[in-house]
């Protein structure tokens, strides 16, 4: 039942409950915390003072209409996210909508093994170092291939000052969102430009060659939640039959752009690391990949040096 207060007006308490109750019929992950955020982006308020406010006050009018209208976009499977307008990743706050996909949680499980990866190399004074000789002297380069949100080169930029990036995308509607996520982060070391995968990077320049590259198996793709598949980009999505397509022409190219030394890391679905591993291995141009896993202890992608 609607919960009014006295003078008719639906309460915060109200409109959350009616909410997560129509959240619940298109299982929505957490209906409760889905409706609180819908509610606070409709009061123009963060969700934790929402939560402070007494949740028997009345909402103005116009936040209920505003309200209803961002709960029915959601209501028709549109991914939360584009909805909010906002995603957090890696410790910073992103803009995303349509045409870039939403950065998850097992990339920021990427970011956090690469930074590890190149701080050690930093410290060890390994050929990926910002140290050492005249030519090392310059910031060291990592790319983001597939750069979409900018969401990787902008996390790993923000962990690793003494680092450069570029962030490539053959999309143009993505590279438009990771423009905006650069001047909102206000990172200077980063350029973005359209590309296929490498293929306009010079050979032998980059000491680390990062990628969440589309690995979804085509016939997979019908079979996705319809956030994903009617939302999505499905460039962003479709690894072409094996789900390693993308992942193999990355590994040719990332051997002719890397330096001796350099990192190659790539998130991928959780059976494909160990068939990308024996990948790498019989090109005969990496050391032993090693896998790191997602935040369910799956085996979500691999990291590897250049010989
Ligand atoms: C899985 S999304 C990753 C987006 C972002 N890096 C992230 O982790 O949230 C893959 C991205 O690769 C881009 N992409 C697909 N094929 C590409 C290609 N051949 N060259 C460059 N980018 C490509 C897509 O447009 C999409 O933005």
């Amino acid at each position: 039942m609607r919960q009014m207060n006295r003078a008719g007006g639906m309460t915060i308490l109200g409109l959350l409950r009616d909410a997560a109750a129509h959240l619940s019929d298109i299982d929505a992950g957490n209906p409760r915390l889905e409706a609180e955020y819908l509610l606070a982006l409709a009061l123009g308020i963060e969700r934790p003072v929402l939560l402070a406010r007494d949740p028997g006050v009345p909402v103005e009018p116009y936040a209920q209409t505003r309200f209803g209208v961002l709960l029915a976009r959601r209501l028709a499977r549109e991914p939360l996210q584009y909805v909010l307008g906002t995603v957090p990743f890696a410790g910073l706050d992103l803009v995303i909508g349509p045409g870039a996909l939403i950065p998850r949680g097992e990339t920021e499980v990427l970011v956090e093994q690469v930074a590890s990866a190149l701080r050690f190399a930093s410290s060890a004074g390994s050929p990926a170092s910002p140290s050492a000789s005249r030519e090392q002297s310059r910031a060291p380069l990592l790319i983001d291939v597939g750069t979409g949100s900018g969401a990787i080169v902008l996390a790993l930029l923000h962990l690793l000052p003494g680092w450069r990036g570029i962030g490539v995308d053959r999309s143009r509607a993505a590279l438009s969102w990771a423009q905006r996520n650069r001047a909102i982060v206000g990172e200077r070391r980063c350029d973005l430009f359209r590309g296929d995968l490498l293929t306009s990077i010079r050979p032998t320049v980059a000491d680390a060659v990062v990628s969440n590259p589309p690995y979804v198996r085509s016939a997979e793709i019908p079979g996705l939640a319809p956030e994903i598949l009617e939302h999505e980009p499905h460039e962003a999505l479709d690894g072409g039959v094996d789900g390693l397509e993308p992942f193999r022409r990355l590994v040719v190219e990332a051997t002719r752009v890397l330096r001796p030394g350099g990192l190659l890391a790539v998130e991928l679905a959780p059976d494909e690391p160990e068939q990308a591993a024996e990948l790498l291995a019989a090109s005969g141009a990496f050391h032993p990949a090693w896998t790191f896993l997602d935040l369910a202890g799956r085996k979500r992608g691999l990291l590897a040096r250049r010989v």
